[in-house]
């Protein structure tokens, strides 16, 4: 293995997270659903070496939802057309266990896996908002607890469909027509709480093993999900303390499961803004900053609590005493919102223009490239979830800071594979069913 180097990911978000983005007179309003506008963010991923490109995804929406988030592409849908215009950077989609059939998820990324040439992933969520239940007919939303049980099952039954197929097993031999050796496939028959499936999956192996698995939860629960299953960990952390104490917390958990901690890679989410001058990087801020209307901010925090309504409540008095609301939704994200309103005594508005506005990595590109290197040395990160906040934001950090972070030895210059699981340093995973003599991938 070579010298360390952190990894990037490209956030790709159309008209943006921030509730005010759209509104830039750059920001085409159809960015969302243009693939030219995904085709190019994707081409300057790749230009500046970057790891994988990254699709979120939700399952509800309401009047109160931001601007993306109401007119945005399925991203799988999306990852297939990407996958046919690059060969580098890795696609990684969202999609929620709580409302998909492991058979289903397994062959839509087993496809995208082979499609690209071994560079899908997949970024497992429960589904935070409660709001989902109500377009798939389930009944009830789970709870927090049952969506994290109901996860667990559902990657292990995914990951046994994958290795449905040992890596030899289509011989394809034509003379004495024998498409494939039935010794090599395996048919899963999981009986379990949540899932039965029978398997095999009607896809072979890909060249990666499994897709690259990567999840989203910092609660308790899914902490320890990552710990036992992901390959990678997105978090979001505005200070070094903070990401250095979570990178800490699920590396310190990998021993249980029989893991290496370097078998888990964290990456932060970072909105860099960034300027030829500190005070360019603070009037791109303040640009978008100034868009977002104290109602918009107010609906854009009540989005974690399950879209509750804060506008009840006095802006320029304390924070209101919510109870647990949010608990069964995004957990984390609600706890430490209402722990830094309790322990730093923000009111109702500083707190709504805080969770709709982020703050980190604003400045020169040598300031953001320094900030990166001190998560990234300081045992903070293994790479960075690189989000667009600003207007052209991923070309301004390709184009600026991406060649200083090289230049320190810290990122590549070219890429070392062509799978994403190649290119984070992971290995591929044994097909259990294959014999320990027979080499992996
Ligand atoms: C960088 C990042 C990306 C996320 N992407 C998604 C997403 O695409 N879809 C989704 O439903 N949740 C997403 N989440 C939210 C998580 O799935 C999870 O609900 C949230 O982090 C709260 O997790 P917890 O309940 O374990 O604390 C994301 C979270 C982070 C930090």
């Amino acid at each position: 293995m070579g010298k360390r180097q952190l990894k990037l990911g490209a956030n790709l978000s159309g008209v943006g997270n921030s509730i005010s983005f759209w509104r830039h007179p750059d920001v085409p309003i159809r960015a969302s659903v243009s693939l030219d506008y995904y085709k190019k963010q994707a081409f300057k991923a790749e230009e500046g070496k970057f790891d994988l490109l990254f699709i979120a995804d939700g399952l509800f929406i309401n009047e109160k939802s931001n601007p993306h988030f109401l007119n945005r592409f399925e991203p799988l849908t999306l990852l297939s057309a990407l996958a046919s215009v690059t060969s580098n950077v890795g696609l990684v989609a969202t999609v929620s266990t709580s409302y998909s059939e492991p058979f289903t998820v397994a062959r839509q990324f087993a496809s995208i896996d082979h499609l690209s040439g071994g560079r899908a992933g997949w970024n497992v969520v429960t589904s935070p908002l409660e709001g989902s239940a109500l377009n798939f007919g389930k009944g009830d939303h789970p709870d927090h607890a049952l969506r994290y049980e109901i996860a667990e099952e559902h990657l292990a039954v995914v990951r046994g469909l994958w290795d449905s197929w040992e890596d030899d097993a289509f011989i394809g031999d034509k003379t004495n027509g024998v498409f494939f050796d039935p010794a090599k496939l395996h048919v899963l028959n999981h009986q379990g709480k949540h899932f039965s499936v029978r398997g095999p999956l009607n896809v072979a192996r890909s060249r990666q093993g499994y897709p690259v698995v990567f999840q989203a939860g910092s609660s308790e629960a899914g902490k320890e999900l990552a710990a036992k299953s992901a390959d990678a960990v997105y978090t979001a952390h505005e200070t070094f303390e903070e990401a250095r104490e979570f990178y800490r917390d699920v590396k310190s958990r990998a021993a249980k499961y029989g893991r290496k901690p370097e078998e888990i890679l964290i990456f932060p989410g970072i909105g860099p803004i960034v300027g030829r001058t500190e005070e360019e990087a603070e009037r791109k801020y303040r640009e978008i900053a100034e868009l977002v209307t104290i109602e918009q901010a107010l609906s854009y925090l009540g989005r974690y609590f399950d879209h509750f309504d804060f506008s009840k409540f006095p802006l320029d008095e304390p924070f209101p005493d919510i109870g647990n609301l949010g608990s069964n939704s995004f957990r984390s994200t609600t706890d430490k919102i209402k722990r830094e309103a309790r322990e730093q005594g923000l009111t109702l508005r500083q707190a709504a223009i805080r969770a709709s506005t982020p703050t980190s990595f604003i400045g020169t590109p040598e300031k953001v490239a320094d900030l990166m290197e001190q998560w990234f040395e300081g045992g903070a990160a293994d790479g960075f979830n690189v989000r667009t906040v600003v207007p052209n934001g991923l070309t301004d950090f390709v184009d600026s800071v991406v060649p200083i972070l090289q230049r320190r030895g810290l990122f590549r210059t070219e890429y070392e594979s062509d799978t994403l699981r190649g290119n984070l340093g992971l290995t591929v995973p044994r097909n259990r069913y294959a014999p320990e003599s027979n080499p992996v991938g």
